[in-house]
Parts: C-alpha cells; sequence; structure tokens
C-alpha cells in the first residue's frame, strides 16, 4: 500500500487547514491546492496518479483545505457583520463534506428533507438551517417543524397558507413555523439564464411590491412566526455590482420589517462565481492580483474581498443578522474529475479524444454549455510515464504539440462532451485527465444514465485520502428494481 488513508473518512477532524496553511509548503497562500509537483498533478499531498490507479476512474477527488479555506476566508471578511454562512447543499452534499463545514461552524441551507436529513446524518445543527426551494411538500414541512429548523424561506403565499396549516395540525398544534419570505428584486445578475434566479422572469421569489401585503398576512396567521427575510439572485455571478444593487433595492424593506416585526435575519443568498476558465493557474494568489478589478479593467473574476467590499457597508447599516447561502464558492474549485483516455478517434477533421467519465458523471458542460479547463495529470513538457487499468501509457508527454481536439465520453448522446474544439498538448490513449472546477454541481447531478455506475468520492486532507463514497457496481444498478408479479 503505498496511500495512507485518513483514519475515518465520515468524520474529519478540523485542522486540516491550518496544517496545509501553515506548514512551510507550496500550498501556502494558495487559493486553491490542485498544483504540479516533480511533473505530476497533486491535489494537497497527494499524487493523483497515484489515486487514479489505486481507485479507478471517473473520480471525484476533493481538497478539504480548499475547502476550509474558503469557509474561513469568508468567514473572516464577514467578522464586522453578525453573520451566518449556510453552506448550500445542493452544490456537493456528501456527507463527510457536510461534516467538514459542520466542524467549521458553518449552517446549511437546503432544499429538500433529504438534503436536512443529510446534514443532521453528518452532525449539522438544524437551528442553523434555512429551509429553502418553490415546492416543499408536506412531509418535508413536518420533518423541517419538527427537527426546528432556523427558517423556512417561503417562495409563494400559497406555501406559506400551507406551513401555517401544518404547523397548527395534529401533534403540532400551536407550533410556529419561522418564516422568510424569498424577495425577488429584479435584478440581472449577467450569468448563464438557467442559473438566474432574482429577475421578474423566473420562478423564485416574490414580487418586492408584492412584500409587505404578503408579511402582513403572515403576521396574522396563529403559527407562524416572522423572522427574516431572503432573496438570491442566481449563481456563477462574477461581478459585484448585481449583488449590490439587490442589497439596495431590498435593504428599505429589510428596515421595514425591522421595525414592524422585529426580523432577525436577512440572507442575501449564494451565487458568488468561480474561475473556470484558467481554474488551474486560478489556484495561485498572484494570479488574483493580475486578474481581477484591483488591477485591470478587464476582471476574469470575483475576489471575496471585492465581493465582501461592496456589500458590507450596506449590510452593516441595517443592524440584522446576514445570512450567505454560498455553494460553489466554497467546493467548486475544491474538485476534479479524474478521467483516463480510452480511443483516439481520428474522422476527417476532427479528433476525438474518448474518456471514461460521460455526462453522466459531470453534466454541465451538456446542461449549460459550461467551460471545464482540462489539465494532463502529467505535467506536459516533463519527462515521466503513467500506467494505470492494467494497461502502460505511451506518454509522450515531453511533446510541446499543441492540437485541437473535442474530448467527449462514452455516453450516447452527441450532447456528451467535456470540451470542443479545445487547444490541448497532445493526448494518448491511457492518459489520465483533471476536469478542474468540479467541486460544485458535479457529482450532485450525477446519474445512471446508460446504466453505468455513479463514480467514486474521494477526500483529501494533506498527504492523506479517503474514499467517501465507494464507486457503484452493476449490482448496485439493479439493486430496488423488482419483477413485475404481473
Ligand atoms: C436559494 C439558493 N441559495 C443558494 C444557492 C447557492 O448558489 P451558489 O452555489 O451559486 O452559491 C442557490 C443555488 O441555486 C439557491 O437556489
Amino acid at each position: 500500500m503505498y496511500h495512507r488513508k485518513v483514519r475515518d473518512s465520515a468524520t474529519p477532524s478540523p485542522g486540516t487547514r491550518d496544517a496545509c496553511a501553515t506548514r512551510s509548503s507550496p500550498l501556502h497562500s494558495r487559493v486553491h491546492f490542485f498544483l504540479y509537483r516533480n511533473g505530476r498533478l497533486h491535489c494537497e499531498d497527494v499524487d493523483l496518479a497515484r489515486v487514479a490507479e489505486e481507485l479507478g476512474t471517473p473520480l471525484y477527488v476533493y481538497s478539504a483545505g480548499t475547502i476550509l479555506d474558503h469557509y474561513q476566508r469568508l468567514d473572516a471578511a464577514l467578522a464586522p457583520l453578525d453573520h451566518l454562512i449556510c453552506y448550500a447543499v445542493k452544490a456537493n452534499s456528501n456527507r463527510a463534506i457536510l461534516k467538514l463545514l459542520a466542524d467549521a461552524g458553518a449552517g446549511f441551507d437546503i432544499v429538500s428533507g433529504g438534503e436536512l436529513f443529510r446534514v443532521l446524518a453528518a452532525g449539522g445543527d438544524p437551528a442553523k438551517c434555512t429551509f429553502a426551494g418553490v415546492g416543499k411538500s408536506r412531509e418535508e414541512i413536518e420533518y423541517a417543524l419538527d427537527q426546528r429548523v432556523y427558517s423556512f424561506n417561503v417562495e409563494s403565499e400559497a406555501e406559506l397558507e400551507y406551513i401555517d396549516r401544518i404547523a397548527n395540525a395534529s401533534r403540532r398544534r400551536g407550533m410556529r413555523a419561522p418564516i422568510a419570505l424569498r424577495a425577488n428584486p429584479d435584478v440581472n445578475p449577467h450569468t448563464y439564464e438557467y442559473i438566474a434566479t432574482g429577475s421578474h422572469e423566473n420562478k423564485f421569489g416574490i414580487p418586492l411590491g408584492r412584500l409587505a401585503a404578503i408579511y402582513e398576512r403572515a403576521a396574522n396567521m396563529r403559527n407562524i412566526d416572522i423572522v427574516g427575510v431572503q432573496m438570491h439572485i442566481g449563481s456563477q455571478i462574477t461581478e459585484a455590482e448585481p449583488f449590490a444593487d439587490a442589497i439596495k433595492k431590498v435593504a428599505p424593506i429589510v428596515r421595514d420589517l425591522k421595525s414592524k416585526y422585529g426580523i432577525k435575519f436577512f440572507s442575501i443568498g449564494g451565487g458568488l462565481g468561480i474561475v473556470y476558465e484558467s481554474s488551474f493557474e486560478s489556484g495561485r494568489s498572484e494570479w488574483w492580483k493580475e486578474n481581477t478589478s484591483a488591477s485591470t479593467n478587464k476582471s476574469k473574476a470575483l475576489s471575496i474581498q471585492e465581493y465582501v467590499d461592496a456589500t458590507l457597508p450596506a449590510l452593516r447599516e441595517l443592524n440584522v443578522r446576514i445570512l450567505l447561502e454560498p455553494g460553489r464558492l466554497l467546493v467548486g474549485n475544491a474538485g476534479v474529475l479524474l478521467t483516463r483516455v480510452r480511443y483516439i478517434k481520428q474522422t476527417g477533421q476532427k479528433k476525438f479524444t474518448i474518456v471514461d467519465a460521460g455526462m453522466n458523471d459531470l453534466i454541465r458542460p451538456a446542461l449549460y454549455h459550461s467551460y471545464h479547463e482540462i489539465v494532463p495529470v502529467e505535467e506536459p513538457n516533463c519527462v515521466g510515464s503513467v500506467s494505470g487499468a492494467g494497461q502502460t501509457s505511451k506518454n509522450k508527454s515531453t511533446n510541446k504539440i499543441k492540437e485541437k481536439i473535442d474530448i467527449v465520453g462514452p455516453v450516447c448522446e452527441s450532447g456528451d462532451f467535456f470540451a470542443l474544439d479545445r487547444e490541448m498538448p497532445e493526448v494518448h490513449e491511457c492518459d489520465l485527465l483533471a476536469i478542474m472546477s468540479a467541486g460544485a454541481y458535479g457529482f450532485v447531478m450525477a446519474s445512471n444514465y446508460n446504466s453505468r455506475p455513479l463514480p467514486a468520492e474521494v477526500l483529501v486532507r494533506g498527504d492523506k485520502f479517503a474514499i467517501i463514497r465507494k464507486r457503484q457496481t452493476w449490482k448496485d444498478l439493479v439493486r430496488g428494481e423488482i419483477d413485475a408479479p404481473v
């Protein structure tokens, strides 16, 4: 055995980040902890080629140090405010990751009973959970009431009435459900249309003009306790202005609600974007100095500091607790999807690199046309060799040739691609590739399409790694299916 395992993968102890941040290693002062060492891609101090060799591919690998580092930097930047960071579980809901964040003090933004169940299983505190989502079921509302979540973030008048009725029903009679209405501030977040949520064209939230009347109704409901107001304008937002504009629009409402109902909190949602195009390079903190608006007019990324600088002054004046619901920011560039090249196929002008991961493992390119940087695990222009899955790579990484290729999966859909016409160093059969920034909305959206087993997930901490989800087997695919008796 050449690797050291984390003693207990489900219960990582806090402190990895400190270990990473304080020792004199190249990880010190990095923004994410994926980097080449001796020509091989490492996650923290773990050689990814070795992990892939041992556990196979496709394989999700997450850096605990990166996740905790993001959380702690955001937490520190918000220190002037009474605040709570509620990690948006939907971004990556693996229990080991929830446990990591719960231990760091995070609350959780959940959108289903299943997510609440996961948070509790990971040791999260329900009193730090906000329950969002446009279509909560009776069963989910009852469960969240019984667990005494911090707030239901309510998306419609119909939902408000339903929560009131359930809180009044049966053994819950007289129980008061804590609620915040989700405000739709109608701002353009300048992001991809499927992940914009704060404009009047989306199904989310309540128009600002309707809020006062619905809060008044809520105040007259026997089983409703008005505790806050919430908004979330969209995801993968890389400018500070839309956040600042939305806060400006909702701030007068917060003041009004505070004086009328004594609300405790204002949740400004999540949505902070991460770097996809220069994902690998953005691990260096110097990259941020060169590419954010402090240094250039063409900002490529939104830093935590820029976000906080643009929002904090207006929030401070409100004198209520501020909640944030970041998902992607905390886990997005803390994860990669490792995949091995199966075949090279040349057809006319096109060169296809067919890898063993598919759109069922990572659907973002197919669903959102999203860009993921893809890097070879063996550093281009370095001497070395890789072997795996019983095959030895014809590694020619000393080759400086760059070529345009499509990187596609084995799924029977033309939409099954990770990159189109992408300029890459020459890639060969059996080479190992890392699809960067795959930590958010990656595994959670994976499916068994084409009867492909779900990939395994691994968590790295310093020089150790642990499987935090086993790879599915073919047997798993049919488990739960029942022969029809007719
Ligand atoms: C209500 C709410 N909060 C938070 C988030 C997290 O967004 P992000 O991962 O972009 O931070 C989402 C994402 O859809 C959301 O709908």
